[in-house]
């Protein structure tokens, strides 16, 4: 088995991208300038995922599903599987697994690396409405229009359940169950 163990975090397309590219390598050395890790012969990749897609598109690599337990569980699982480097590639909205990992790998002395897509940015002609949060989005709607396309994922289509007078168009990966909007 080869010596360095990274555990990706995924459940994104660039989780997908990292398992495929870290699969092919077969210098170490590559990769130290990511996660100062030397000497080392070989990696060996393993992407977790949350579970909460039916059919999800697997990464390369070895993969396991499901959540650890707690931050606790994932210091354990690190410990036992003889990890090497974590890296937290899930999605900006996942806040619980993040915190997780910062908390997870601390404890057990493994280097973390978090992999951020860049937020958007507004270019000319851009028209933005921030909202602190889901309920902030839903109260602003109805002044800003009637046809909603929505794609908060099937988690926070509750927030906008009350909003009866506006159609939605609704983007999820797995059907969505209600209250729905
Ligand atoms: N939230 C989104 O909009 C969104 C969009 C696209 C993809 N995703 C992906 O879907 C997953 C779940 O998202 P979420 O918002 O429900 O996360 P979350 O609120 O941060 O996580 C909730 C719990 O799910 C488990 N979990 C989350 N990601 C995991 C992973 N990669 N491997 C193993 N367990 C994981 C953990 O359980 P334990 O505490 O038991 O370990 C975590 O405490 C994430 O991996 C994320 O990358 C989320």
């Amino acid at each position: 088995m080869p010596g360095t163990h990274i555990l990706i975090l995924g459940g994104t397309a660039e989780a997908r991208q990292l398992a495929a590219e870290l699969t092919e390598l077969t210098e170490p050395t590559e990769l130290t300038g990511l996660t100062g890790l030397t000497g080392l012969g070989g990696f060996r990749v393993t992407t977790s995922l949350a579970g909460r897609v039916s059919q999800p598109r697997l990464p390369a690599g070895e993969v396991r599903i499901g959540g650890f337990g707690g931050p606790e569980g994932l210091a354990r699982w690190l410990r036992e599987q003889s990890v090497d480097a974590v890296v937290d590639a899930t999605h900006p909205f996942a806040a619980a697994i993040s915190a997780g990992a910062a908390y997870a790998a601390a404890a057990v002395g493994v280097p973390l690396c978090a992999l951020r897509r860049p937020g958007w940015s507004a270019g000319p002609g851009d028209c933005w409405y921030p909202a602190a949060s889901l309920a902030d989005a839903a109260a602003q709607l109805p002044a800003l229009g009637r046809r909603i396309f929505l794609t908060t994922g099937r988690l926070g289509l509750a927030a906008f359940a009350d909003l009866g007078q506006l159609r939605f168009l609704v983007r999820s990966v797995e059907p969505p169950e209600p209250p729905l909007p």
